[in-house]
């Protein structure tokens, strides 16, 4: 038996306004309805208050989406509130997403109020979203940089005011693992009425740590996890959604815990985001990189061929990859040759291996990447040179 951590997906809000250039209502409704394939529990459609252009997509995705729930964003003030009761209305199911900053850096210096006057403005405004619906998240903007006794007051308030969900984000990705489980662990053993609200986290990789972030914190409790794919977001970005999910769905058993995420629409739907936010993925990236399922060297290329669990710790097939793919290079040893030769269809009487081998070698050293047309043309010469 697993518990389940819900995905919350705010790649349409976080992820588009860190973009260069706003996507279309067309884009964003191409996008929300990948995620709603991929499974994800909950879709950030957008900010709607911020602009026309916003509420007009919330809108439209509200009406498309039929499987996820979702969510439009505002500050914890009525207009933003009420901006996003209309936009989502029309929602099969939705939610409304209030957040204000707590950590004193951003209550003295952005909002220039009182912790006390910060709490009411959160308590109203999670009590008016409560007016259009039952599922309001609220958010403690910069909760990773928030006094802990602040924090355990504000998150016992938005729960008695009615938020079923709270979240704890590291809004500028500070933290580290073992201090942000700490505050996540603090928030369980603190706030008496934590167990009426699911504890969301929402994390940033200005250290590259988003993921390891949101992962302390579902060991210590969060069932929630904000995130976007590929990580796209502010600065740095958020906590990259196909990592979470495949590090759920990979240690399980040890773990415990389990998304509703479709693993094997990831690639298609991380492939989709990329391309319409022309945000190219390294080719390095864990999940959803050109090379996460490549293997260079001659003893792992060796290895794969005779068990693909030696050096793949999940099947291409489970994120929606056809097949890993091994570069022939100078490292490439004769095993992966012949497999490749077999694989283009040809017989081991069609060519002689040590020859084919000698020549791979030489152009490997000259070119760097050998191709299948390669191979081709040392076996056609070779045969040539064996008629005259
Ligand atoms: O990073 C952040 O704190 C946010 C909130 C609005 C949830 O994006
Ligand atoms: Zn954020």
């Amino acid at each position: 038996m697993t518990e389940q951590v819900k995905i919350f997906d705010t790649t349409l809000r976080d992820g588009e306004q860190a973009l260069p250039a706003s996507l279309s209502v067309k884009e964003k409704i191409q996008i929300a309805l990948a995620l709603e394939r991929l499974g994800v529990d909950v879709i950030e459609a957008g900010f709607p208050v911020s602009s026309p252009g916003d509420f007009t997509s919330v809108q439209q995705i509200a009406r498309e989406v039929k499987d996820s729930v979702v969510c439009g964003l505002s500050r914890a003030v009525f207009k933003d509130i009420d901006a996003c009761g209309e936009a989502l209305s029309v929602a099969e199911r939705f939610r409304i997403h209030t957040f204000i900053a707590t950590s004193s850096i951003h209550v003295d210096s952005k909002l220039r109020k009182s912790q006390d006057e910060v709490l009411e403005m959160a308590v109203k405004a999670v009590k008016h979203a409560r007016q259009y619906t039952d599922d309001v998240e609220f958010s403690c903007e910069d909760a990773g940089r928030t006094d802990p006794d602040y924090l355990c007051r504000m998150v016992e308030a938005a729960i008695k005011a009615g938020a079923s969900t709270v979240n704890i984000p590291d809004t500028v990705g500070y933290t580290i693992p073992t201090e942000f489980g700490g505050i996540i662990q603090n928030l369980f053993d603190r706030v008496p009425n934590i167990d009426q609200a699911t504890i969301s986290v929402h994390c940033h990789n200005d250290l590259g740590l988003a993921v390891a972030n949101s992962l302390a914190a579902v060991q210590a409790g969060a069932r929630q996890v904000e995130c976007t794919l590929n990580g796209i977001g502010e600065r740095a970005g958020n906590c990259s959604l196909e990592e979470i999910a495949m590090i759920l769905q990979t240690r399980q058993e040890l773990l415990g815990l389990s998304t509703g995420i479709n693993s094997t629409e990831i690639s298609r739907s991380s492939k989709l985001v990329s391309q319409i936010c022309n945000m190219p993925v390294q080719a390095n990236k864990a999940i959803v990189g050109a090379n996460a399922f490549s293997h260079s060297s001659g003893i792992h290329q060796d290895g794969v061929l005779k068990s693909q669990n030696t050096y793949e710790i999940m099947t291409p097939e489970s994120v929606g990859i056809n097949k890993n793919n091994l570069n022939l290079t100078s490292r490439s040893g004769r095993h992966v040759i012949k497999h490749r030769m077999h694989e283009l269809g040809y017989k081991d009487s069609d060519f002689d291996l040590e020859t084919l081998y000698e020549g791979f070698l030489k152009l490997a050293d000259k070119k760097g990447q050998v191709f299948d047309y390669d191979l081709e043309a040392l076996v056609f010469f070779d045969q040539q040179k064996q008629q005259e």
